[in-house]
């Protein structure tokens, strides 16, 4: 019997875990897929609460699957929501981001109609604080 693995692109999977996001109170529904050094995709979606500070990014969905997973180094990221505008990461998904991959990984910002726009981590977070900042303590 022939096995075949159906190939779905990075903004696929991130299309498609958004639908699972559940963001009821802003009603904004994320993706984020990314892809490691071993080739992995992990995804995540934002996963809002009641308590409106508790909720979380899907950017950092995708980073504790991958983590979870065992790896570690990202090597590209695909983040698209409905929005007039291709998504921004927000700040703190931008430091977390950073953590996890190199200053040149790309991270392709999306709609759900397809306008998208690329720009690297340290573009994205020129100046980050970074583990060099501790290399006193
Ligand atoms: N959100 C994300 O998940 N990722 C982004 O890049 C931007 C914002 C979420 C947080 C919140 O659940 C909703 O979008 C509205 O801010």
């Amino acid at each position: 019997m022939e096995r075949r693995k159906t190939h779905m692109s990075l903004r696929d999977k991130a299309l498609a875990v958004r639908e699972n996001a559940y963001a009821p109170y802003s009603n904004f529904k994320v993706g984020a897929a990314l892809t490691t050094e071993a080739g992995e995709t992990y995804v995540g979606c934002n996963v809002e609460n009641v308590a409106y500070p508790e909720g979380t990014c899907a950017e950092a969905g995708a980073i504790a699957a991958m983590i979870a997973s065992g790896e570690s180094r990202l090597t590209e990221v695909y983040v698209v929501a409905d929005a007039p505008l291709p998504v921004s990461p927000c700040g703190g998904c931008r430091q977390k981001l950073i953590e996890f991959g190199a200053g040149d990984v790309v991270v392709t910002m999306a709609t759900v109609d397809g306008v998208e726009q690329k720009m690297t981590l340290s573009e994205l977070m020129p100046g980050a604080f970074t583990e060099e900042h501790l290399e006193n303590t």
